[in-house]
């Protein structure tokens, strides 16, 4: 197939979301008749790209404006010197961004790549679309108006591309590809005959099985997220194939359209609805297992901070796990799959966890490094083991440097996560302790009439936050990715210009070398 006729869509995801976008980028080409090719960026030759014709690019950012991890070595690759101006001068592209508005950062995976591929000669087709969290759709929000224009671009330039036209007639969106998974079934003395695990390489085409014989109810468990996680749009689509009855099938078919998107949002995602419960829903629909393995989001993995010093507490773990609950706008209680299930654990026996170790954006600090840290609520999980080692390190006589800390929470009764811990360590010269010159503050939000955040309590020590950041200190934050992190760069900004004797715009400056060479990290989360 000539490369001018057919799609190449690369997408690199932290979570899913690229994935799923790209997926649906692909589907809608496909029903024009364009054939498509979708790749992860760690799949992807990135020597190879000069020789596409079309590329459409679908990036989510995560960290503090990171690329997500299968991105890393294509990006690395895409910043060569020795890459020239020409270099992708036979290559249109397009790039779709996944991003939250309420990071900083918003969408710079996105805004990056584009900038880049210009450079490198590239024609961009259509200006970036920028996906958004925050959007009252998510990311469908400027999805779905990007891709009408893509297509129309595409169509304009080269109509061969699209043998089946730029408008879809209502029938090709009635027909359903074959599910991608092939599940065979096994009476369970079949299962023992049976080869033991393991790939069967005997398919046509190339393609390749897992053969693992497993009981369906383990294989739901371990790997379905039926309970839990809201299902995609595409979920909606494909139910209203196997709708039987017609005013299910409508309503169906509605939610999968662009105009009810909204609508899809506000029922779904915005209701949290599980998979079961939409096919309570939906009584009449009768999905084959297939499309159910194949739709269901996979049970994901959940994110904690280790919040112990490995060498205070060799060959443990401790998290601080903040049990997740809250109610819908229509008024359902939700709770959070896995801190819920931590949380129903008994202590007093042995229970096996899954647990994958990742480096997160907050870097062990050197003892001699000077810290300010601001970590309200469960944000204070890595800290409480940067303040431990380090107190283990001062009690070895090692050189160590004072630690500013700042907490918050709402209550002092209810939630002042490890009170004793942060006191006994600020007071009889512990590394929080004033007279070491370090501090230990806490904002209670809802103790008073008004409320007050870490960033109140960073102004009332203005001072002492200077006098460190002038002598070397690094800043971290971390916890809530609402509104924390930003209002305290803004404390910051306003405590480095009125300290420094500088404008607010040298005190942005002033931050930005900060962050540029190390000093600066944030890791917050929604
Ligand atoms: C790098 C990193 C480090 C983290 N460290 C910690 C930590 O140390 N301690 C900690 O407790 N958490 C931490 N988190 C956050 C934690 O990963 C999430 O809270 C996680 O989703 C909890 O899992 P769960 O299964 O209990 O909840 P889930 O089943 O995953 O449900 C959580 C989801 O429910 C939704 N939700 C939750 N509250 C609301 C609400 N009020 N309104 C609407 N929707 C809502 C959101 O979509 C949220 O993502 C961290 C996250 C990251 C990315
Ligand atoms: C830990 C974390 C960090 C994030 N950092 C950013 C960021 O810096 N800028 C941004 O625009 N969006 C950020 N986001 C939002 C994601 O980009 C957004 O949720 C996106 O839909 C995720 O797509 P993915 O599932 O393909 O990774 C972050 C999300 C998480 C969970």
């Amino acid at each position: 197939m000539e490369k001018s006729r057919q799609l190449l869509i690369l997408y690199a995801t932290e979570t899913g979301n690229a994935l799923d976008a790209a997926e649906r980028i692909g589907r809608e080409a496909e029903r024009r008749g364009c054939p498509v090719r979708i790749v992860s960026l760690d799949e992807f030759d990135p020597s190879s790209l000069p020789s596409e014709k079309i590329v459409i690019f679908v990036v989510s950012t995560t960290g503090q404006g990171d690329t997500p991890n299968p991105m890393k070595a294509f990006w690395t690759y895409l910043l060569q010197r020795s890459l020239t101006r020409q270099w992708l001068e036979n290559t249109d592209y397009a790039v779709f961004g996944l991003g939250d508005s309420g990071y900083q950062k918003y969408n710079f995976v996105a805004k990056k790549l584009d900038k880049r591929l210009a450079d490198l000669g590239g024609t961009s087709i259509i200006e970036r679309g920028l996906g958004d969290d925050q959007h009252p759709s998510g990311y469908e929000g400027a999805l779905d108006p990007w891709m009408s224009s893509l297509w129309s671009v595409l169509y304009n330039e080269n109509r061969q591309l699209f043998p089946k036209g730029l408008d879809i007639s209502a029938s090709d969106t009635r027909m359903l590809d074959q599910p991608k998974l092939h599940i065979t079934y096994l009476d369970l003395d079949e299962v023992h005959l049976k080869s033991p695990a393991g790939i069967d390489d005997s398919l046509e085409n190339g393609e390749r099985a897992l053969n693992i014989p497993i009981k369906l109810r383990r294989f739901v468990e371990l790997t379905m997220d039926i309970a839990s996680a809201s299902p995609r749009r595409y979920f909606f689509e494909v139910m209203s194939f196997f709708a039987t009855a017609e005013h299910e099938k409508e309503r169906l078919q509605y939610f999968a359209s662009p105009e009810g998107r909204d609508d899809l949002y506000q029922y779904n995602q915005k209701e949290r609805r599980t998979v079961l419960e939409v096919l309570e829903d939906f009584p009449s629909v009768n999905m084959p297992f297939e499309w159910l393995v194949q739709l269901t989001p996979p049970l994901k993995t959940r994110a904690f901070s280790i919040s112990s010093s490995p060498l205070v507490h060799p060959n443990q773990v401790h998290l601080t796990v903040s049990i997740v609950s809250w109610t819908t706008p229509f008024k359902r209680k939700r709770t959070g799959l896995c801190s819920n299930w931590l949380a129903s654990l008994d202590p007093h026996q042995r229970v096996c966890i899954p647990a994958w170790f990742h480096k997160g954006s907050l870097p062990a600090p050197a003892p001699s490094l000077p810290l300010i840290l601001i970590g309200p609520g469960t944000g204070c999980a890595p800290f409480r083991g940067f303040v431990e080692e380090r107190a283990l390190e001062a009690s070895k006589s090692i050189p160590t440097s004072p630690i500013l800390f700042f907490f918050g929470c709402r209550n002092e009764q209810n939630d002042f996560l490890y009170k004793d811990f942060w006191i006994s360590h600020s007071q009889n010269g512990g590394v929080l302790s004033e007279e070491k010159g370090g501090g230990f503050y806490v904002a209670f939000s809802r103790d008073q009439p008004h409320k007050v955040y870490v960033q109140h309590k960073m102004k009332e020590q203005c001072v002492k936050i200077w006098d460190l950041l002038s002598k070397g200190a690094a800043v971290y934050v971390a916890g809530s990715s609402n509104n924390m992190p930003a209002d305290v760069l803004a404390a910051f900004e306003e405590i480095v210009a009125t300290e420094g004797g500088v404008s607010r715009e040298d005190a942005v400056r002033w931050l930005r070398t900060l962050e540029k060479g190390g000093k600066y990290h944030v890791e917050a989360w929604a």
